[in-house]
């Protein structure tokens, strides 16, 4: 967008590898722009005092992660905190990024003051990111909205200025601009609205698509058990433009770093407000449930599970990422290998983070290929929605497999497509099908 960044990491090896040039994570577009930025317009360092002298804006960036009883563990938040406080001697704008509970605003600052910066060298803002893994870079440029949660208007000026780029629509003139929904003629709104808003703003959003994923995945049992299909009710349910027809995929439910963590600390900061916020308790049963639901479909397309072979394919938390942070894929792996499967997986990239967590074994394979991973194998699971996986050669699939069987967690595929491809087909809330020449079977 034009500005100059430092960015600061306590971890020494973090900060070499991206002034090396490697991004470290799988995400659309960061290596382009790190390649042509690096050096110039950004650069990576561990001296988090000198950073701090240099700007006029600080992004906290650090990690959330779920303490024992679902709240969010703020003790990075409060500890970068303090170590900005040691260093502040004129004017800064700290500007709270990390998803954080209703209030962090309020303690961010007590802790500055606490360390002896007075109250004029700094203001905390609050500006969440709605950013998703694998597209965040366009999510970041092309946003639906920017929140700035800003109880002084010169910090608020601040935001908006380092934000101008974007909401006066220039950026997208540019010629070496990244592609996405927003353009010149409709960029994004900025909305200012108090700290504690914006900090409520994140966790609802969060935990409103959390719900309408649960929602959907209820209804999705509710078709199974009525033998409709959730596809054409998700569909009618979608054009209503108060509803949408975003997050409304049925499947094995959500996982990532994000919606797990997000709704239970939205659920504790309720509890610890007095208010009776029940629904999200059931939007974390649905969401498990979905998982256990899937398990007892694959065991009643093989009848007993002990030495099943099982092809997997995708292991990431969703398609197009590496991440396998709560996913539900290697949960339902490990399941299935309690229940005595043997297990040959594919990830077109999360294999390698997969084995951290679940190492091969007698078990457990790690396969080459999707067509690899269904070899022999008694029937074959789809767990993560990769695109590549929907052009799978399907006869040569079929061929591989030991018995033409696929169990689909993710509603890849067009049953009718399937059938006519000779498999039986189960998937999520639809009819399940079976080889159009196995006439008893079609006719159950
Ligand atoms: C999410 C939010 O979308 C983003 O705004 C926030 O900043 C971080 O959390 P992310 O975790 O990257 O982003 O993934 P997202 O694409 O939202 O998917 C989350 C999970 O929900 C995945 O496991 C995905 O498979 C699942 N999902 C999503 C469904 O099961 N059905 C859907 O219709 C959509």
């Amino acid at each position: 967008m034009g500005h100059d960044v430092v960015c600061v990491d306590n971890d020494e090896l973090k900060v070499a590898a991206l002034q090396g040039g490697d991004t470290l994570i799988f995400e659309n577009y960061l290596p382009e722009l790190l390649e042509r930025y690096r050096n110039i317009k950004i650069r990576f360092t561990t001296d988090l005092a000198e950073a701090t002298r240099n700007s006029e804006a600080i992004f906290i960036a650090v990690g959330t992660p779920q303490g024992e009883t679902g709240d969010a563990d703020l003790s990075y938040v409060e500890a970068v905190a303090c170590e900005i406080a040691r260093s502040i001697t004129s004017y800064k704008v700290v500007v709270e990024k990390s998803t954080v509970p209703v209030y962090t605003n309020e303690w961010i600052s007590r802790t500055f003051e606490r360390n002896g910066v007075s109250p004029e060298l700094f203001d905390v803002v609050s500006n969440p990111e709605f950013l998703r893994e694998g597209t965040a870079v366009s999510d970041f440029l092309h946003p639906d909205r920017i929140v700035v949660g800003a109880n002084s208007e010169r910090a608020a000026k601040v935001l908006q200025t380092i934000y101008r780029p974007l909401t006066s629509g220039e950026y997208y003139s540019r010629a070496a601009s990244i592609p996405g929904s927003c353009s010149m003629s409709e960029p994004p709104p900025l909305i200012v609205t108090s700290t504690k808003s914006a900090e409520i703003i994140k966790h609802a959003s969060n935990a409103f698509l959390a719900l309408k994923i649960s929602f959907i995945n209820a209804v999705s049992n509710l078709c199974e058990a009525a033998d409709a299909n959730v596809q054409q009710v998700a569909l009618g349910m979608g054009l209503d433009r108060r509803i949408g027809p975003r997050f409304l995929s049925p499947g094995i439910g959500y996982g990532g770093s994000c919606f797990p963590k997000d709704v239970a600390a939205f659920r504790s900061v309720a509890e610890q407000l007095g208010i009776d916020f029940q629904l999200l308790s059931e939007i974390e049963k649905i969401n498990l449930h979905q998982r256990k639901r899937f398990l007892k479909k694959v065991r009643s397309a093989l009848w007993t599970l002990r030495e099943k072979r099982i092809g997997v394919l995708g292991l990431a938390f969703k398609g197009e990422t590496d991440d396998v942070r709560d996913s539900p894929a290697t949960d339902l792996v490990q399941m299935l290998l309690a229940e005595g499967c043997t297990i040959a997986a594919f990830d077109p990239a999360a294999m390698k983070r997969a084995a951290d967590i679940l190492p091969a074994d007698a078990n457990l394979r790690y396969a080459d290929s999707a067509y690899d991973a269904a070899r022999d194998a008694d029937a074959l699971l789809i767990l993560t929605d990769w695109k590549e996986f929907s052009s799978l050669d399907l006869s040569k699939l079929n061929k591989m497999l030991r018995y033409p069987i696929i169990i689909d967690g993710r509603n890849m595929f067009d049953p009718q497509v399937m059938m006519k491809n000779g498999f039986t087909y189960l998937s999520i809330g639809r009819p399940t099908v079976y080889p159009l020449r196995d006439l008893d079977a079609t006719s159950k």
